[in-house]
């Protein structure tokens, strides 16, 4: 993640494009005591052979997203469709031409006490550089947290919801101050949920497992990209059924998957080797397909990915002031 962020970005709130110093909310907003956002996370990829920015999978994210509002009762004024097209209008005004982490926030904005909620809602998209969330090139080591992951029915996982990464705020800072890279969580059941921002995939006999959603997973895209790519492209059989905590001592390979990480390997659980402590060969392999697809490199997932830069207005001077100044 990069140190600093620009406070010259620009930023979209509740639909205006502001810069990023201008964008505040008040300190009595309903979200920031109580939780009440739903966000998302989305990857735009730069390719240096296209000169092209790739916004990856946008209208899953926003489907989900609406739907994870939903849950929380949140309008967001808009269609998938349209939240992609703001988005490309902000990638667009922001001149990126280097991968791009983009945010997407929905809240309850109302600035009072009290933790019943209302109709007041207001949604923010921001996007800034990005480059590697974990540094995984190595394989990285994970340990299993004493945290539960939340359940269903007092926060659900699937929902991307600001309050529920406390769960995964008070596993990762363990897990690092453990001198692990990464976190994995049971859940109640005390079966494998996930990482504390990632989806978990396990080989075991040439096997692809992972655990299914209704096991206080979130309901991940990269996920689904991998699950399509290793049943297609690799052949594998893809199942999913709960995990136990002992399983991931004996697999084959294990990998990690999410917008951030993209797809991580984990070389080490609980300072036990994984195999012989190597990143495995379908891991390598679904790890280069998936990065061939999110650069464009794959025809057939070209439908993943949405070309941000129009070649045609490259050397047009750009007409929003606002962009001018941040001068990407
Ligand atoms: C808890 C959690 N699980 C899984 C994921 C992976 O989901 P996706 O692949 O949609 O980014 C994320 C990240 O968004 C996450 O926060």
């Amino acid at each position: 993640m990069p140190a600093e962020i620009d406070p010259n970005l620009i930023v979209c709130l509740n639909g205006e494009f502001i810069s990023l110093r201008e964008a505040r909310v008040g300190i009595l907003t309903h979200a920031l005591h109580y939780g009440t956002g739903v966000f998302e996370g989305i990857r735009a990829y730069w390719s240096d052979a296209e000169h092209q920015l790739f916004l990856l999978r946008p209208l899953e994210h926003y489907r989900r997203w609406k739907q994870n509002c939903g849950i929380l009762r949140i309008d967001v004024p808009m269609t998938a469709e349209s939240a992609t097209d703001i988005t490309l209008e902000l990638l667009r005004r922001n001149r990126f031409r280097t991968s791009v982490y983009i945010r997407p926030l929905a809240f309850k904005s109302a600035e009072r006490v009290g933790v019943a909620t209302d109709a007041e809602d207001s949604f923010a998209i921001i996007a800034m550089p990005f480059g590697e969330y974990l540094r995984s090139d190595k394989g990285l080591h994970a340990g299993v947290s004493s945290w539960r992951r939340i359940d269903d029915n007092a926060i659900p996982a699937r929902a991307k919801i600001c309050g529920a990464y406390v769960n995964s705020a008070l596993a990762s800072d363990d897990a690092r101050r453990s001198g692990f890279d990464e976190a994995i969580l049971l859940n109640e059941s005390g079966h494998v949920a996930e990482g504390a921002t990632c989806n978990l995939f396990m080989v075991r006999d040439r096997k692809l497992i992972t655990p299914p959603v209704t096991e206080n997973v979130l309901e991940g895209i990269t996920r689904d990209c991998v699950m399509t790519l290793a049943r297609r492209e690799v052949g594998l059989d893809v199942i999913e059924r709960p995990i136990d905590r002992s399983e991931l001592y004996i697999c084959d390979e294990l990998f990690l998957t999410g917008t951030a990480v993209g797809i991580a390997p984990v070389v080490r659980v609980d300072h036990r080797p994984v195999r012989d402590a190597a990143i495995g060969s379908l891991t390598q392999t679904i790890r280069q397909l998936y990065f061939d697809a999110v650069l464009g490199r794959l025809r057939a997932y070209r439908k993943w990915i949405v070309p941000v830069v129009s070649l045609e207005l490259e050397e047009e001077p750009h007409a929003s002031s606002l962009a001018g100044s941040h001068g990407r």
